[in-house]
């Protein structure tokens, strides 16, 4: 339809069809201003999406370290930048090297604790063996032969170990060789496939000293028990403040600081979807959504998913060299099982409670509800789940060698 003019040649109001140009200005001027907010609507999502890592996943100075093993450079340094990509709690990574040509030592950063969560060390003392163990299995890789001597000072309970280093010839172990590849896996696993018995044997073979050994959660109503017991403890540490603080303070959900601290938990390697990844790393996570999908995650994904659990146990939880046995062997377990196309995850919330009852003076329920769990005169230390994966695990942030020397 043809327009009409007025006179002067501006448009009329005598038909609908004719737009005056007030409204005509009023509205391409909210449609300018419409298509300017929405253009840095989405220009500011995506510039916090740029600043927040969503694109960015696994890189940076953070990740680095997981890139440096096999670099070139200094064989005992590369024994350390061994040892700082094992699995530790809370991704503290509590620990600090003393490095010369014929010696290592070990010790604990007793300012890299995680409180009320980990009252009596325990997991402190199991992470700095998984440390331990990615260092002496980088040894031979290195030409490098290690002797190891737990806690070999009395007058300093943060020296670890020290590790003695001589000639050998050079061979990197299939261990070894899963050390970067190596993560704790999140995500929901195959529920159509089943771990053989084999492979657990296989598994529980690495985890076999007279103090130290490994107890498997396969049968269906084990596995419902030992999954009820890991949700129900969640929930006790979601309810238990000073649980709830201490862990969530290891929690890292800004970028910058992520790539400053290079520790802490992160929503990468959370198991959770990739849009929420997305979101939580635009938008603050509060306390409580942290609680939240932590214990939903593990309600939905990771305890009805899991193709077995198991626990490493020991005659005396309090025992130091036991503890930092089982860490060794935690660590060896997770590579053989990496190795093998396995996922784990350790899921401790049941050893976390058992330790808050036993030092805030609780009344026993953790602790008698998993005893009755485990082969008598044992104690476990470390629980966790195991299954095919469905997706590849991603990378945690660490501090490299270079900053954890003393
Ligand atoms: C003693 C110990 C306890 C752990 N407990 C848990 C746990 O309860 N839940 C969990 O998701 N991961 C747990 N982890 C895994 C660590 O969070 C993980 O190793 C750390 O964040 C570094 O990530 P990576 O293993 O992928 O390198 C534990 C690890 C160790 C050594």
């Amino acid at each position: 339809m043809a327009n009409r003019s007025s006179e002067k040649g501006e448009p009329t109001t005598s038909s609908p069809e004719i737009v005056p140009r007030t409204r005509l200005t009023r509205r391409a001027f909210l449609g300018v201003v419409g298509a300017g907010v929405g253009t840095l609507a989405v220009g500011g999502l995506t510039w916090k999406a740029v600043q927040g890592g969503v694109f960015a996943t696994g890189t940076g100075p953070a990740y680095a370290a997981w890139d440096a093993l096999g670099a070139p450079g200094d064989a005992t340094l590369a024994l350390v930048s061994a040892a700082v990509l094992a699995a530790n709690a809370h991704n503290t990574q509590p620990w600090l090297f003393r490095v010369s040509p014929d010696r290592i030592d070990l010790f604990a950063d007793p300012t890299r604790t995680i409180g009320a969560m980990d009252p009596l060390l325990r997991e402190r003392d199991l992470s700095l063996g998984c440390a331990l163990e990615n260092l002496v299995l980088a040894g031979p890789a290195h030409g490098l032969a290690t002797t190891v001597a737990l806690l070999p000072e009395a007058s300093d309970p943060t020296h670890i170990a020290r590790v003695n280093l001589g000639a050998t010839a050079t061979a990197a172990s299939p261990l070894y060789a899963a050390i970067a590849n190596r993560h704790t896996d999140r995500n929901a696993y195959d529920t159509s496939r089943t771990v053989a018995l084999a492979q657990l044997d296989a598994l529980g073979a690495l985890v076999d000293t007279p103090d130290v050994g490994l107890a498997w959660f396969v049968r269906d109503a084990e596995k419902a028990t030992f999954g009820e017991l890991t949700l129900r403890a969640t929930e006790a540490i979601i309810a238990d403040p000073q649980q709830a603080t201490d862990d969530y303070a290891w929690y890292r959900s800004s970028w910058d600081e992520i790539q400053t601290k290079k520790d802490g938990i992160t929503i990468d390697p959370s198991g959770q979807s990739a849009l929420i990844r997305a979101l939580s790393k635009i938008v603050r996570v509060t306390q409580q959504q942290n609680n939240d999908g932590w214990l939903n995650g593990m309600r939905t994904i990771q305890v009805p998913t899991a193709a077995a659990f198991g626990a490493i146990v020991v005659r005396n939880p309090t025992d130091r060299i036991q503890r930092l046995t089982a860490g060794r062997a935690w660590q060896r377990l997770h590579l053989s099982a990496t190795n093998a196309g396995l996922a784990v995850q350790p899921i401790c919330q049941v050893p976390e409670r058992i330790d808050r009852e036993t030092t805030a003076g609780l009344p026993a329920d953790f602790t008698t509800a998993m005893t009755s769990l485990l082969p008598s005169g044992t104690h476990a230390v470390m629980t966790f789940r195991i299954g095919h994966p469905t997706t590849t695990a991603l990378r945690s942030p660490r501090r490299p060698a270079s900053e954890v020397l003393l």
